[in-house]
């Protein structure tokens, strides 16, 4: 495997760095100022502490005694509930109107099924998609989240004179009591790069406790991809910049910009013009059939054929999500119209999956509008040149961090032009 570090920069040892892999656990250096998912709105929303009236909701509290399939809620859990109980978390997401809009044509979509039915919200933040499906009929709503905003959702849910029907719960998922059986799942689960935040865990154990047979879960597809790139406006304003500044050669820092840059997954906006190659489908997640198990580790080859001549800088991931009942996709799967090869396997490349049932899908994809989720990013410390049709071997594999299951560690082995390197990062 081919060094790939920035050079200049010593260990411990003196020595230089072998990998990227070397700096991923010390000396981390944040970029400040992301309002964001929890990633990096944890900081302010502990030092803030939001003001919480528990009267309004109902608290159930946690069993002191945990059932075989109970994970115990850890110090990080409760600090990213409590970085939810910041307002403006759920202001971000809901302001993204793509996903919040989204989610409710969604809603409106399956108002047949949720007619006179008893959903359960999956972390309902404000309540506001708790509140859409009352709006479409529903009989009864349990809105559960472990966060204290879970307040400030019953005191929405009472403005709105709705309190007969959405029942707030606050506690999580995995302790709460609901006493019925529920016909349809709502959640927005989705983080960084999909995995990151771990929420969809959630959903599935509110699966399998309380969805009935046959019963909606929306969204109920998800899909992650990966593609490589090619950036130099973001090499250039992040490492060439500091070659000439001001006519001061401050070249001597471009390792530690490096460093800065690029060691860590980074969390932004890229256009489809800046992706190489078709993407990779890195997971397909059907929320019916997932398990807690499969998500831990995912790992999966790729072989990409670059579209362009271009510096390769790293590689993007990004997702979708599908909002269509249970049994309709393994049925259009199966039989996938001719344009479309291999629609639903993990690793194909493609594009968009079929749709014969018209199903909305919520894209993060660059070629896309903008959402809060942006792509997630791999930068490489060193651009690698690529010729058009030259191909991009390796693999690629994404697991929670043992450290805290909400991180995820990557892990990314590829080869170009007869030339292997490893690059190890972690999304936290
Ligand atoms: C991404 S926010 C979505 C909020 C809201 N549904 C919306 O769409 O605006 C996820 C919410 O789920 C809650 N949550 C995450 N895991 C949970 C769990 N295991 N039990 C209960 N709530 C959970 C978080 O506290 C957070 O408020």
């Amino acid at each position: 495997m081919e060094e790939l570090a920035p050079a200049g920069i010593p260990n411990g040892n003196g020595h230089h760095f072998h990998h990227q892999s070397s700096l991923a656990t010390n000396h981390r250096l944040r970029k400040p100022g992301r309002v964001s998912r929890p990633r990096a709105r944890r900081a302010d929303a502990l030092a803030s502490g939001a003001r919480v009236s528990s009267e309004q909701v109902q608290t159930q509290q946690v069993q002191q005694t945990l059932t075989p399939t109970q994970t115990p809620c850890t110090d990080f859990d409760k600090a990213y509930f409590h970085s939810y109980a910041h307002l403006s978390i759920h202001e971000e997401m809901i302001k993204d109107r793509l996903r919040t809009e989204t989610y409710r044509s969604a809603i409106m979509q399956h108002q047949d099924y949720i007619k006179d039915k008893v959903v359960v919200d999956v972390g309902c933040g404000t309540g506001i998609l708790s509140i859409f499906c009352a709006q479409a009929g529903a009989k009864r709503v349990y809105a559960v989240d472990a966060s204290d905003i879970a307040a400030q959702a019953s005191e929405v849910v009472k403005a709105n004179n709705l309190s007969e029907t959405v029942i707030v719960l606050h506690g999580r998922v995995e302790d709460v009591e609901i006493n019925e059986e529920v016909d349809v799942i709502i959640s927005e689960w989705m983080g960084y790069m999909l995995m990151y935040e771990s929420m969809l865990g959630s959903v599935i154990t509110a699966r399998d406790r309380w969805l009935k047979p046959g019963g909606l879960i929306l969204p109920s597809i998800a899909t992650l991809y990966m593609a490589p790139v090619t950036h130099p406006d973001r090499y250039g304003e992040s490492i060439d910049f500091w070659r000439n500044v001001y006519g001061i050669d401050m070249s001597p820092l471009v390792p530690l910009a490096k460093q800065c840059a690029f060691e860590e997954p980074s969390v932004e906006t890229i256009s489809g013009e800046n992706v190489l190659t078709w993407p990779h489908v890195v997971k397909l997640v059907d929320c019916y059939t997932v398990t807690n198990q499969e998500l831990e580790s995912i790992t999966t080859k790729f072989n990409f054929q670059s579209m362009l001549r271009a510096p390769f800088h790293g590689f993007a991931f990004w997702f979708d999500v599908e909002f269509i009942g249970p049994g309709t996709f393994s049925a259009y799967s199966d039989s996938p119209p001719q344009q479309y090869s291999n629609p639903t396997i993990e690793g194909s490349q493609r594009t968009k999956r079929a749709n014969p049932n018209k199903a909305l899908i919520l894209s993060t994809a660059p070629e896309d509008p903008p959402t809060h989720w942006e792509q997630t990013l791999i930068y490489f410390y060193e651009p690698i040149e690529v010729e058009q049709d030259q191909h991009i071997e390796g693999s690629v594999t994404l697991s929670q961090s043992r450290e805290n299951c909400r991180f995820i560690n990557i892990h990314l082995e590829y080869t170009s032009g007869g030339r292997s390197f490893v690059k190890e990062s972690v999304l936290r």
